[in-house]
């Protein structure tokens, strides 16, 4: 009977012990990974941003009187698909000139035509994308941030960019997936004897 009693009271005390230790952990884990941290996250990648020189080739812009200005509701959607550039002369580039769209979206150098990419949170963009895509992209210079991808061509500074820590590139990732989507297939590059 004491065998009894001291099984009962045994389990009584583990079970006691499980739903308050589980509901612990619970806590612990809406504390950690809650709102309030991946607010802060977010908040760090806005910041890192708009300081670090991403709108200069992501974000489409019209000219101003003081130079171009970017349009708020295409913020960071890349080369616009529908862009028609002036003609591009490229016998300036053989003589050693790289050219810029007005907008700085596309550049014109020695690799070609390339067209900055789609940032925002639409599937066009890195909607679809992992983390860890966009940490291998950065970090590797790989398109899409794909095993086994073609490199991602200048004047996209990922050999730069590629020193920030992980903490940062996590922030900017999930800052950019808060970006309002912007639906924009952004044209492919083209060598340079491929170009009219
Ligand atoms: C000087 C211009 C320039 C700046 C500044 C720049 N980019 Fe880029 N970026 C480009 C261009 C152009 C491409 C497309 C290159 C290609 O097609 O290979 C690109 C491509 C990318 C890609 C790869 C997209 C894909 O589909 O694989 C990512 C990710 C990216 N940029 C993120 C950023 C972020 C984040 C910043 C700011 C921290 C930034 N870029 C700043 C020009 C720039």
């Amino acid at each position: 009977m004491r065998t009894f009693y001291f099984l009962c009271s045994s389990l009584i005390l583990l079970v006691g012990y499980y739903s308050c230790s589980s509901g612990n952990a619970q806590i612990q884990a809406l504390s950690s990974s809650g709102n309030v941290d991946s607010l802060q996250m977010i908040e760090r990648g806005e910041y890192l941003v708009a300081t670090i020189g991403c709108d200069d080739c992501h974000s489409p812009k019209r000219m101003g009187p003081a130079g171009p200005e970017i349009i708020p509701e295409l913020r960071l959607s890349g080369f616009q698909d529908q862009t028609k550039l002036p003609p591009i002369d490229i016998s300036e580039v053989e003589k050693g000139w790289v050219l810029f769209a007005p907008d700085l979206t596309g550049a014109v150098g020695p690799w070609g035509i390339s067209h900055a990419a789609n940032l925002t949170s639409d599937d066009t963009g890195i909607g679809l994308w992992r983390e860890e895509n966009f940490i291998k992209a950065i970090r590797e210079g790989k398109y899409k941030g794909l095993d086994g991808s073609r490199a991602i061509l200048p004047p996209m500074p990922w050999q730069v960019y590629r020193n920030l820590d992980d903490t940062d590139l996590q922030a900017i990732f999930a800052y950019l997936k808060t970006v309002p989507a912007v639906r924009n297939v952004v044209p492919a590059p083209k060598l340079l004897s491929e170009l009219p």
